[in-house]
Formats: C-alpha cells, structure tokens, sequence
C-alpha cells in the first residue's frame, strides 16, 4: 500500500458525515469536536527496530506521539498496545519495554491510562495517544503555499540503519547516531511549527521523505521542488546501502512514487532509495514562509524544498555527489 491507500480504502466504505469530525482518515491524526474541546487521535505500532527492549519501547512511543506534534497538538493520555509471545520472550522483556515507554511519556507529560496484550509470535508495541490542539490552528498535511519553503527537522536513512542492524552489518554501538535522533520527540518542533506560521505539516515516517511530501501536494495546484543536495543525510548510510541494507519499504515507496516524480539525471538509484526510506520516529515536514525559518534557529533543521505552481507533483534536483 501507499500512502493514502488505506484512507482511499476507509473512504469508500462511506463513513457517515458527523460535523463533529473536523479532520477524519487522511492526515497524520485525527481531530474530534467535543464539547467546545477538539480532541486529536493516532494509533502507531512497531516492530522492533534496536535490540535493548528499554530502547525500543522508548523509540515506540516517540514515534508514536509524532503524529500528535504533526497536527500542532500536546499528548495527554496514552493506551499501550503491545503484541507479544510468553513462548519466546521472558516477562523482563516486557518491563523493560514498557519501562522504556514511561520514560519518554514522562518527558512528554503523557499519562500511561492503560492497555491491551496479545499473544503474538512477531512482537510489536506501540500507543494509542489523544491529545488535545495547543492552539486554534491545526497543522494540516495540506494547506501549504506556492513560494513556501520546505524544512525537515531529523536527518533520513534512519531505516537503513536498523536494517543493517537487523542484518547484523553493523553492531548496537555504532547505531547511537539513529538513536539519540529517533529519541527526539517532535515537540519542541512543533511548537516553533505553530510559532512561525507554518501553512502545513506532516511527520516522515513509513513512506518516506518523498511519499510524506507527496500527500503535502497531491490534489493540490502544487508541485514540491526538493534539492536533493539540501536533504540531511544520516552518518554511513551509503556505505550499507551498498551492502544492500535498504528496507523492502524502500523499494516499495519508489515504486509507488516514481511515475509522481521527476528526479533529475544526477539523482542516483541509491539515492532515490534514501528519499524514499521508511522511517521510525522521523523528523517534521514544515511549510512555512522564508521569512520566517528564524523561528526555528537554535534547533536542528533543513531546507530542503520549496512550493511552486503545479499539478502535484515531485521534482527532485541534485548534483552529482556519490
Ligand atoms: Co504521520
Ligand atoms: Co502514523
Ligand atoms: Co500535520
């Protein structure tokens, strides 16, 4: 599936118009109008992607809690779903996941309210979180402006790295890079996102740098514009693509996005990959006006893009760097 297919899937099967529902299937979360209070909903789950189960549990509910900060809302109640096998893990594990998930709701100031657990061979674990909007403005998916620029807060190749890892190429050491980033709660982006005005937002995560950027224009009279030599790239990354340590998402999302897409000559295969690599707890998509990037200074941030006239479309433009 691509992105949106899902949502296209929910969309036919006609759900009922409720005027409370402000934004339903199709953005990063939903937004319910209860009582004068709008509400914003998500659920995300994840399979493991480090080895320590503290670690992973914390990574999950990050990830989790994005969708939240992708919206312009604050988290305040949190429901755990958790999958997994008393056959082949010890209970320990599962503390460790679960004391990893508090100490990041902690810092998020998310309250743990409960929780569901199956008996499943894979294990997963992930939140279903509620929030509430911080403000008046909701930070759609949709909603930018020709001439807006394009800013991502996390460097990408964040799935290359634990495919490697889970490929045994590299070891749980030299992964502290993708860890302390997919660590980072979108917060504090959030709010700068809000702060400066930003026209849309989306988080990057399953479908890639290119697929969250897709449902930024599609049916929209917007093409994005992403300068590939602006696109932060995490450490080593090239070095295990070429170990073929690329994500079967990957591939996937390229075939999904390439008849969307003009790459230009320059851009490489390898490259094209690393637009396209499904990312756990990724960093922000933000529009927002050139004039007011200053809102983000002091904190991590690229310019990788910008909005211009056009039928929904990438373009992506590069030199000739690996
Ligand atoms: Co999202
Ligand atoms: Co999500
Ligand atoms: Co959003």
């Amino acid at each position: 599936m691509g992105p949106g297919d899902l949502e296209d899937i929910v969309h036919n099967l006609g759900i009922r118009h409720n005027p409370a529902v402000i934004i339903g299937p199709g953005d990063d979360a939903a937004v319910y109008e209860i009582g004068g209070l709008r509400l914003i909903k998500t659920v995300d789950l994840i399979t493991p992607v480090v080895n320590d189960p503290f670690t992973y549990g914390a990574i999950s509910v990050c990830n989790s809690l994005s969708d939240v900060y992708a919206m312009g809302g604050r988290p305040f109640a949190a429901l755990a779903i958790v999958g997994f096998s008393n056959c082949d893990y010890e209970t320990e594990v599962l503390k460790e996941i679960l004391k990893g998930a508090l100490s990041i709701l902690d810092i998020a100031g998310v309250s743990l309210v409960g929780g569901h657990c199956i008996d499943d061979r894979e294990l997963k674990f992930g939140l279903s979180v509620t929030g509430v909007l911080s403000t008046n403005k909701i930070l759609t998916v949709s909603g930018a402006r020709a001439g807006d620029v394009l800013i991502i807060t996390k460097p990408i190749g964040l799935g290359i790295i634990t495919t490697a890892l889970k490929g045994g190429k590299i070891a749980d050491d030299d992964i502290a890079h993708a860890v302390k980033w997919m660590l980072t709660l979108n917060d504090e982006a959030s709010v700068r996102a809000l702060n400066s005005g930003a026209s849309a937002c989306t988080d990057v995560t399953g479908f890639g740098l290119l697929g969250h950027g897709y449902n930024m224009v599609k049916d929209s009279g917007l093409d994005l514009v992403i300068n590939y030599p602006s696109v932060p790239v995490i450490e080593r990354v090239f070095e295990l693509i070429d170990m073929g340590m690329v994500a079967a998402g990957a591939y996937n999302n390229l075939s999904y996005i390439k008849d969307k897409t003009d790459f230009s000559d320059s851009i490489s295969n390898e490259q094209k990959l690393v637009l396209t690599d499904p990312q756990t707890s990724g960093g922000l998509l933000i529009a927002l006006s050139e004039e007011s990037l200053c809102h983000f200074n002091g904190m991590f941030y690229a310019p990788i893009g910008r909005f211009q006239k056009g039928k929904g479309r990438i373009i992506v433009t590069g030199s000739n760097y690996h």
